[in-house]
């Protein structure tokens, strides 16, 4: 369990909390290149850290994220009109660039207006724009960091697929957390039998060959921390997977299909989290298959439902808590353990999303829980993330990956090894990014 005063520090990300200062000196993964299709389109309202944001390309094809409240006076930039190199405020034409200069005030006397304009700018957040994805920076800093080195944003690009991208109604670390918990694949994501029918939807169910629970072994790291999850075969042999937390909040679980996806919990307020899966291969384009395990944007089972203008309803899958994930008792009784279909995290959603308080906000008290021996990774994520942040904010010292970003360059493997064999050893290679080479894959996550 957690003090109410540690729960708050971990959880809440706007402006002036721990947490949200040290998410703010970190790169964010935001929106996929693709809601910009085209130069000067219309602008996207976006919502991170609990920030209101404006997005454009604007006419040069550069991507800008702006406050969303114009300098002016406050109305909405995202009525904006995306111009030749800005974007103008529609109340008083007022035009800011990507940086947020301010290019024109037009609504002062053409004698006044460039004295005038010197002292204004609009909030702006630098983009950087790779492998489909824009990332953006929100911190303090003049010249921002160096740009993570994750393999997703390294490789060619056609090795890299388009982001999947789930909208996920809970705080963004009970979220993440699910991530770093390999235990409750042996029950959530279960099938009944070792060889019930593969279900008609989404992927077939997770199978412990022995049903003994994994034994969590965890190394705390300067850039978060990795685990394996050691789990028995029938033949005596060992199976780890082991799986990355990287600061501020991304995780790499494997799926053994020698892919090197990156996973980012981004929370756009203290209730809403973008999981933004970013699958990429070191040799090769990602598979059918693996988009598949993916989730593949939900084409499978319902897809998202129409957006609003609001940014917490994007990527919003039509099967979701209002109406149970489209749980089936048929498939509950005959196949799956949960009768939830396994696509994407929509099973893990179940989980999370309905940990609320009795108002049904999904911000866990952590004060009433109970963890055991396979919460080790929760535990140890959690430490880590709450000395940073303390670290942070009382000797302005960060976490190492800020300014090193080479020590993103880390993988998540599965192994088959030996009874006792010294897995840590055994996956130092493995478990840094290797050019050309596969990620280290010895089983499939489904067996
Ligand atoms: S509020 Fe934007 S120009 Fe006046
Ligand atoms: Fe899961």
């Amino acid at each position: 369990m957690l003090s109410h005063e540690n729960n708050q520090l971990l959880c809440k990300v706007g402006k002036g909390t721990p947490m949200g200062d040290l998410m703010r000196q970190y790169w964010i993964p935001a929106l996929p290149s693709r809601e910009f299709p085209t130069p000067a389109g219309k602008p996207m309202r976006m919502m991170l850290l609990g920030e209101r944001l404006v997005m454009f390309r604007d006419s040069n094809g550069r991507m800008g994220a702006l406050s969303e409240f114009c300098p002016h006076r406050g109305a909405s930039l995202y009525f904006g009109r995306n111009e030749e190199g800005g974007l103008r405020c529609s109340y008083h034409g007022w035009k800011y660039d990507v940086t947020g200069k301010c290019l024109e005030t037009p609504t002062e006397p053409p004698e006044r207006q460039e004295r005038f304009r010197a002292n204004i700018k609009a909030r702006a957040y630098p983009c950087h724009e790779v492998n489909k994805m824009i990332w953006v920076y929100m911190g303090p800093r003049e010249t921002p960091p160096p740009f993570p080195q994750f393999e997703v944003n390294t490789l060619p690009d056609e090795f890299v697929a388009e982001p999947q991208i789930m909208m996920e109604e809970a705080n963004w670390m009970q979220n993440m957390e699910g991530d770093i918990d390999s235990a409750h694949l042996d029950w959530l994501h279960r099938r009944l039998e070792e060889d019930s029918e593969p279900p008609s939807v989404g992927i077939p169910g997770f199978w412990n060959p022995t049903g003994v629970p994994p034994v969590l072994d965890v190394v705390p790291t300067s850039y978060g921390g990795f685990y394996s999850a050691r789990r028995k075969m029938a033949d005596g042999t060992e199976w780890h997977r082991v799986n990355q937390f990287i600061f501020p909040f991304h995780t790499m679980i494997t799926l053994g299909d020698g892919g090197v996806t990156l996973r980012s919990f981004v929370p756009l307020d203290d209730h809403h989290a973008m999981l933004i899966t970013h699958p990429a291969h070191p040799c090769q384009a990602p598979s059918e298959g693996t988009l598949e395990a993916l989730g593949n944007d939900f084409k499978s089972y319902g897809g998202f439902i129409e957006r609003t203008n609001d940014p917490r309803s994007y990527y919003m899958t039509k099967y979701n808590q209002r109406n149970d994930y489209g749980q089936d008792m048929k498939l509950q009784a005959e196949k799956m353990f949960l009768g939830i279909p396994f696509v994407g995290n929509l099973q893990d959603r179940a989980m999370t999303e309905l940990m609320t308080d009795d108002e049904g906000t999904p911000l866990y008290d952590r004060t009433q829980e109970h963890l055991g021996t396979s919460d080790a990774m929760v535990v140890t994520v959690r430490r880590q993330l709450l000395s940073a942040i303390t670290r942070f904010r009382d000797e302005k010292k960060l976490p190492d990956n800020v300014d090193q970003p080479e020590l993103d360059r880390v993988r998540a493997i599965t192994l088959r090894l030996p009874a006792g064999a010294d897995w840590k050893k055994e996956s130092e290679h493995a478990r840094a990014s290797q050019p050309n080479e596969a990620s280290r894959s010895d089983l499939l996550l489904i067996l």
